[in-house]
C-alpha cells in the first residue's frame, strides 16, 4: 500500500520523507488555506515547494466547478511538474473533464467520493485515483470502510486500474483496515502515520535491553 500524506504542511512533508516511506501528498484548498498559501502564483509556487521534497505524486485540486475552467486550470497545474496528478471534484463537469485529461494522458484524483457509484463513474472516465473519504462518512454515522470495501470488489470484477486512495483518515486503525481490505494508497495526517510506530511493549522492551544492556559495560 503506498502511504501519501495529507497536508500543505513543508516540514511536516520533509519529517514524512525523511521517514523513507512517504509515496506522495494529497493537499486541498482547505490544506493550503491552513498553511496561509493563497493568491495562484503562491500556490503554484508551493506545489512546486512540495514536488521538489518528495519523489512521488502530488495531487493538486483545481477551484472551477465549470468544464472550461477545470481544463484550463488543470492544464497549468499538470505543467507545473512532472509530480502532478489534478485533483478534481466528483460532479458532472468534473467526469467530463476527468475524460479530457485522460485522453491527454495527464493524471487525475477524483476527490469528495462518497458511494461506490461515484467511484465507477470516475474510473469509467479514467480517473488515475479516486478518493473515497473515510473519515467524514464516519462522522455522520456510515461505515467509511464499507465504501472501500465496495469500491475494491466493483474495480475488481472489471480490472479497473484507477488506484483507490482511501482519503479522510484519522487514525491507525483506518490504516489498518484499509490495507487488509487492499486500498491501493492511503492519505492521512502525519500524526496518524507516525501513531503506527507505536506500542508500550516495545517501549518496555527497549528501556529493559538497555537496562540490562548498561549494567554489563
Ligand atoms: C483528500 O485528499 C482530502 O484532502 C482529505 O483526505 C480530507 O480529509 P479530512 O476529512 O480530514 O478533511
Amino acid at each position: 500500500m503506498k502511504f501519501f500524506i495529507d497536508t500543505a504542511n513543508l516540514d511536516q512533508i520533509k519529517e514524512a520523507q525523511d521517514m523513507g516511506i512517504l509515496d506522495g501528498v494529497t493537499t486541498n484548498p482547505s490544506l493550503m488555506a491552513k498553511e496561509g498559501i493563497s493568491g495562484t502564483e503562491k500556490v503554484k509556487q508551493h506545489y512546486i515547494d512540495i514536488c521538489n521534497i518528495v519523489d512521488g505524486d502530488v495531487s493538486a485540486e483545481v477551484i472551477s466547478t465549470d468544464f472550461d475552467g477545470m481544463i484550463r486550470e488543470g492544464e497549468a497545474l499538470a505543467a507545473l511538474h512532472e509530480q502532478i496528478v489534478v485533483k478534481i471534484p466528483m460532479i458532472k463537469d468534473g467526469i467530463k473533464a476527468i475524460k479530457y485529461f485522460s485522453s491527454k494522458g495527464i493524471r487525475t484524483n477524483c476527490t469528495l467520493i462518497f458511494s461506490a457509484g461515484q467511484a465507477l463513474l470516475a474510473a469509467k472516465a479514467g480517473a488515475s485515483y479516486i478518493s473515497p473519504f473515510l473519515g467524514r462518512l464516519d462522522d455522520v454515522s456510515t461505515d467509511g470502510i464499507n465504501l472501500i470495501d465496495e469500491i475494491r470488489m466493483i474495480f475488481d470484477n472489471y480490472f479497473f486500474e484507477t488506484e483507490i486512495l482511501a482519503a479522510s483518515i484519522r487514525h491507525p486503525m483506518h490504516i489498518i483496515d484499509c490495507a487488509k481490505i487492499g486500498a491501493d494508497v492511503m492519505t492521512g495526517p502525519l500524526n496518524a502515520i507516525t501513531a503506527l510506530l507505536k506500542h508500550p511493549l516495545t517501549d518496555i522492551g527497549l528501556a529493559k535491553f538497555l537496562e540490562d544492556h548498561a549494567k554489563n559495560n
